[in-house]
């Protein structure tokens, strides 16, 4: 049996809704990138949303909106997709790596405490919320306010992911999203900024256009379509297809269906893992709700996760590793959950980091394991995950 890492949930609704701009002749950002935005505002409860070609250049867009610039820092987890920090390079700003807290895979406050007393020229803050889970954005919050910082939240994984019955990418300055395959609902490639501040809506309304003051579907809509608008910044091509636009309104429409799924399967990993002490499950938290954009656990030999060193890490990173390895030739897809940005070449050459000195990021770099979860995962599908784990670990 083959067990995909997860699974796009595409039917005969996207089959016909990217023929039809094919048809109307109209496929770049046009109506359905219309819809999709208005789909994904309501959904979020944002008031503007700009569909994108990826998170990372909605990343971009959001970090330039926002007046991050050469000479400024911005604080990321160092346990992340290297996109967060490739964005912020970009801007010509400066990257600042914090920490995570193992529990949560997500920015570590204390450290970040500790980051923002010590360090000068900070502009922003990137939380991640990684894996569909929040990061702690009420603290995050409460100390960008207490430093007069911009948050810009990573929200790539971030779908469908509340803390305290607010949607994350709303609690910040802009949030991003992304709809790679690997990601819940998908469009191909393709992204969204998400915003409750005019201002940045509208410069990343041009932004994303070249630096366009009107946009082609409103020249076209209008007299005098025959004339180019004024390009009043200088931009970038970050605008979505209306093909990926028709993609995204059917997945909007499904997303009830591809979140419960996945969240069921979670459930289902919740209690079926309980007795394999070498897979520590992702933790659940009061009023957080998980959206298992991928189900992470951290590999263990019954260590503790408080105290972990260097020695140890390495060691079980090579259980982990062939527990991995095992799996794939019994057919069953994992990976490591993502990689600490700060031991990735480019990085740390330019920082000249050691691997110990983002220690939980290097943690959940080596340990951690993403497994198999997908809306209408079957029964056999799962009771075969779950033996094969078993087998593998006896
Ligand atoms: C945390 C995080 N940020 C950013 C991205 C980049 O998203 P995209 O591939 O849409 O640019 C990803 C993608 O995997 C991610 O996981």
């Amino acid at each position: 049996m083959k067990i995909p890492i997860t699974k796009t949930i595409f039917g005969d609704e996207e089959k016909e809704a990217i023929v039809k701009p094919l048809e109307s002749g109209w496929v770049v950002q046009g109506p359905n990138v219309a819809k999709f935005q208005n789909m994904f505002a309501q959904f979020t409860k944002s008031k503007y949303a700009h569909a994108t070609t990826s998170c990372t250049t909605a990343l971009h867009l959001g970090l330039e909106a926002m007046g991050v610039g050469k000479g400024d820092k911005v604080i990321i987890p160092s346990f992340t997709y290297v996109a967060s920090a490739n964005a912020v390079e970009y801007t010509g700003a400066e990257v600042v790596f914090c920490d995570i807290d193992l529990n949560s895979f997500n920015i570590d406050i204390k450290k970040l405490e500790k980051i923002l007393f010590k360090e000068k020229n900070i502009k922003a803050i990137m939380p991640v919320h990684l894996f569909g889970l929040c990061a702690n954005m009420p603290k995050i919050m409460d100390l960008a306010k207490k430093y007069n910082l911009k948050v810009i939240e990573d929200s790539a994984c971030g779908f469908d992911s509340w803390v305290n019955n607010q949607h994350s990418g709303t609690f910040g300055d802009c949030g991003c999203f992304s709809f790679h395959p690997r990601k819940s609902i998908c469009t191909g490639e393709g992204g969204m900024l998400i915003t409750n501040n005019q201002e940045i809506e509208r410069k990343v309304s041009q932004l994303k256009d070249h630096g366009a003051s009107k946009s082609d579907l409103q020249r076209h809509n209008e007299k005098g379509g025959s004339l180019l608008p004024d390009f009043t910044m200088r931009g970038y091509n970050y605008r979505m297809t209306d093909l990926q636009g028709a993609l995204g309104i059917c997945q909007m429409n499904k997303q009830d269906y591809i979140m419960s799924g996945r969240r069921k399967i979670a459930k289902q990993y919740d209690l079926a893992l309980k007795d394999i002490k070498h897979l520590i499950t992702p933790k659940n938290f009061k009023n957080y709700i998980h959206a298992y954009q991928s189900y992470v656990c951290i590999f263990s030999d019954g260590e503790s996760l408080e105290n972990l060193t260097m020695d140890q890490i390495d060691k079980i990173n090579i259980k982990r590793n062939i527990f991995m390895e095992k799996l794939e030739e019994l057919g069953i897809a994992t990976r490591q959950g993502t990689h600490a940005v700060h031991t990735l070449t480019y990085y740390k050459e330019k920082n000249k980091f050691k691997d110990e000195d983002f220690l939980m990021s290097y943690a959940a770099d080596r340990l951690s394991i993403a497994i198999p979860v997908y809306a209408g995962m079957a029964d056999i599908e799962f009771d075969y995950v779950i033996a094969c784990f078993k087998k593998v670990l006896n």
